[in-house]
């Protein structure tokens, strides 16, 4: 097969390699514009676990490339005058140049035929090759010219960054020093790749990139006003640059690339070309290598070309969706970094690494256990202010607001039943929250109960407007005080909208079939074709709801709950007064965000009135509605935030969507968390996290990278009411206190988990 490598990168000459271990009667060319020596960039970062692969494709390119590792374990954090480092992350790098000079000399003993400083102009000058591999980089001239069919999708992201290089030695450690400067923070992530030469990459925000002037640098001057601002880690040595090749300075913004076809008749993209994975991640060449494997290796197993194609498509899609979402929270976490520069270095440094929610809590204990447990302390001790004895996972360290204490951090999320008789909480409801309060968590949560008989939203839903329905709920609530050490939340709402709609189990949202009640909005926006029109509220009909949800929070004071929550999320009245999707009002209460909040606030303040000083109220919130700008975005949703902290709202609980039947919702483990962290650390509030959380590990990273206060989980509540006491458990936490009746079911357990971590070798 005639084959043309159009780009001699790390993706071109890696599948001329591996092309030729196939079958040495391949013809192959590489054609590249630079020559062999002059390639841009410094070191790169792989991995033994790469190597392996590498080795199992051609084992004497890989031995060379392991040769010239330069390995450490250690990451260290460089901020306001402290370095935080911990260890056993074990990576490996290589400088660029020499990686490819490796690969050129291998090539070549392979018979590759390598033709430098050679443009690729058109691709007619290729029509007599049967295989044309676009391994023309980031850049990819083939994929711009047939960019009908390849479509990519290019994600210009927000930072700038220079890729410089330093004699200056940084062999013990990968290092991040983030740098205050008069134009805002800069940073820089440094590794060292070879005895004397360190890659030593500068990055900050559009806005101090601007401020600082470098949008009118040339390199040289880039050079000099980076090695100012990183004197004191520099050493004295100097800062390098081998782009000399850009136009301008040598800035450039990533580009995250995807494409919708990575193939056409016997053209194929490979590497950078095809799609690319952020630098702070490190794993763009990796992908390009093993995506040229993948490559050649469908060539000699399928039975067609278009066979191969499909097949290499369709297994290396998957690696580089999986590798860009882990390098989008990376980048997003670089590009708002600013967010997280009050945090305390203990905790900036647990963000830093699990930013791309990689690697979790357990993870970094496997990793740096002494490192990890120091940090735990150092959470607990800011939590309560006592150095603890024993240390306890952040999920386990007790919570306090007003005066509340939650025994540890772990919700049961507000879940609607769908089981009450006229708003009436039956013998359903509580065995079901006693259940839930004997399970562990530190809070429990009653599903939304409705302010009034028309704020139902189903039939089946609870209410607190009749003096039955407050006793029902005392009851409840007596039990869960006096058996067990859970906290009890009530939440409260009104369906607006959304509401006269069947069970949960039936058609959700959907009317009912007969006798359905009238439901009122901020305007007449129906929640679907299918839905009524809801009649558009009046002063009066403010004054109603407002006052049911006064009359709500003086029965829930009387049932004796603990804490209150204002249901503002999902669509439903005080949410749709949020979302300018559903709130068209031309008056005080509809417009701006200011306005659209008014309600909600006023609402909120005559509770605050009636409920006990001592005790919390939370608001739910959708953080966003998923319909881009349109709607409410995570940005908006701070500024919700800071409005009902001003009001004195105590803490936030993030949730998102349900707001629109347009909405298009990005899901994924912790999804709606990056909301959380946002609102926490931009508003300065308490948030409770919710939405696919479900592991121990994910609670503890959550709060431990201080990404939320709390944490709520629904569904697996519903699957497991024990759930806590099974996540003590599964930590070996001895502190957790379970009901005295089902102490030797809580001995069993522990030894068990004992037994199987003796069986599997852990301890
Ligand atoms: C700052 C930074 C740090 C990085 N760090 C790492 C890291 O630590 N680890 C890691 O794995 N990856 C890292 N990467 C990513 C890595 O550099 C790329 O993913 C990798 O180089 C992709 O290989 P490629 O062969 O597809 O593209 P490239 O390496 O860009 O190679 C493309 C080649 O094609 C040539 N070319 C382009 N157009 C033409 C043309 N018309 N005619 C002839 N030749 C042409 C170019 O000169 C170039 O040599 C980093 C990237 C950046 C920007
Ligand atoms: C059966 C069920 C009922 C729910 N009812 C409510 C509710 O009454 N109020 C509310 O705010 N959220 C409600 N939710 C949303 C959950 O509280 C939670 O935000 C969502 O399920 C995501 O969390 P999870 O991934 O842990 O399930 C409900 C969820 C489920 C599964």
């Amino acid at each position: 097969m005639r084959t043309v490598c159009l780009g001699g990168g790390p993706a071109g000459l890696y599948f001329a390699i591996s092309l030729k271990r196939r079958d040495l009667s391949h013809d192959v060319v590489v054609v590249e514009r630079n020559g062999p020596d002059d390639t841009f960039g410094w070191g790169v970062v792989l991995s033994d676990e790469t190597l392996d692969n590498l080795k199992a494709n051609d084992p004497e390119s890989a031995e060379l490339i392991r040769s010239e590792f330069v390995y450490w374990d250690d990451i260290a954090v460089h901020y306001r005058n402290s370095v935080v480092t911990s260890t056993g992350h074990g990576f490996c790098g290589i400088g660029r140049k020499r990686l490819l000079n490796i690969l050129q000399d291998r090539a070549r003993a392979l018979g590759v035929q390598l033709q430098f400083e050679t443009e690729a102009k058109d691709l007619e000058a290729y029509r007599d090759f049967d295989l044309i591999v676009a391994a023309d980089g980031v850049n990819s001239r083939v994929r711009t010219s047939h960019a009908d069919i390849f479509q990519p999708n290019i994600d210009v992201r927000a930072c700038k960054y220079v890729w410089l290089g330093t004699n200056q030695k940084f062999d013990d450690a990968f290092t991040f020093i983030f740098e205050e400067t008069e134009y805002g923070w800069i940073w820089a992530h440094a590794y060292q790749f070879d005895a004397d030469t360190a890659t030593f990459i500068v990055e900050c925000s559009q806005a101090t990139w601007t401020r600082a002037g470098f949008d009118r640098m040339g390199i040289d001057e880039t050079i000099a006003a980076c090695e100012k601002i990183f004197a004191h880690n520099l050493g004295g040595h100097r800062l390098m640059s081998n782009a000399r090749h850009l136009r301008g300075s040598a800035w450039l913004n990533f580009n995250r690339v995807l494409c919708e076809r990575w193939s056409y008749r016997n053209i194929v993209l490979l590497g950078d070309a095809a799609a690319t994975a952020h630098f702070s991640v490190g794993s763009g060449s990796k992908l390009a290598m093993e995506s040229a494997i993948a490559l050649a290796g469908y060539l000699h197993t399928e039975s067609s070309m278009e066979a191969a194609f499909t097949r290499y498509e369709d297994e290396r899609r998957l690696e580089v969706l999986r590798l860009q979402s882990a390098a989008r929270n990376s980048t997003e976490w670089f590009e708002n970094v600013e967010r997280y520069l009050h945090l305390d270095p203990v905790q900036l440094n647990y963000s830093l690494l699990t930013r791309s929610q990689r690697i979790s809590h357990e993870n970094l204990r496997q990793r740096d256990s002494a490192w990890l447990a120091n940090a735990e302390k150092w959470f607990e001790k800011t939590a309560t202010g006592r150095t603890p004895q024993v240390n306890h996972a952040p999920m386990f360290v007790p919570f306090r607001v007003r005066g509340v204490e939650l025994k540890n951090r772990v919700v049961v999320s507000p879940m609607a039943q769908y089981r009450a008789v006229d708003g009436n909480p039956t013998d359903w409801h509580f065995v079901h929250y006693a259940e839930r309060a004997k399970g562990g968590a530190g809070l429990v949560f009653t599903e939304m109960t409705c302010v009034s008989p028309e704020g139902r939203i189903t039939p089946g839903c609870t209410g607190l407007y009749r003096d039955e329905h407050e006793k029902a709920w005392k009851r409840i609530v007596d039990f869960v005080h006096a058996e067990t050490d859970a906290k009890i939340a009530i939440q409260l709402g009104h369906s607006g909208a959304k509401g006269s709609t069947q069970l949960g189990w039936e058609t959700m949202d959907a009317p009912l079939a007969a006798d359905n009640w009238e439901v009122i909005g901020p305007s007449p926006v129906r929640w679907s074709p299918a839905n009524q029109v809801p009649r558009e509220m009046n002063r009066t009909d403010m004054d109603k709801v407002r006052d049911d949800y006064v009359r709500a929070a003086q029965m829930a004071v009387r049932a004796g709950f603990d804490w209150l929550e204002l249901h503002y999320a999902h669509g439903y009245l005080m949410s749709s007064f949020i979302t300018s999707l559903t709130n068209k009002r031309t008056d005080g209460y509809g417009g701006n965000l200011e306005n659209r909040m008014r309600f909600p606030l006023e609402v909120f303040h005559a509770v605050r009135a009636v409920w006990p000083e001592d005790k919390p109220i939370s608001v739910r919130i959708s953080a966003n509605d998923w319909v881009g700008p349109n709607g409410i975005t995570p940005q908006d949703a701070v500024a919700i935030s800071r409005m009902l902290v001003v009001a004195g709202v105590d803490l936030i609980d993030v949730s998102a969507g349900q707001t629109s039947t347009q909405a298009k919702p990005v899901y994924g483990r912790m999804f709606q968390t990056p909301f959380s962290d946002r609102i926490r650390n931009e508003a300065g509030v308490a948030t409770m996290a919710v939405g696919n959380i479900y592991e121990p590990d994910h609670v503890n990273s959550i709060l431990m990278a201080g990404r939320a206060d709390l944490v709520c989980l629904a569904r697996p509540h519903l699957a497991n009411p024990y759930w806590t006491l099974h996540a003590a458990a599964e930590l070996a936490y001895e502190g957790t206190a379970w009901p005295r009746p089902y102490l030797s079911g809580r001995d069993q357990l522990y030894r068990l988990k004992a037994r199987a971590e003796v069986m599997t070798g852990k301890v």
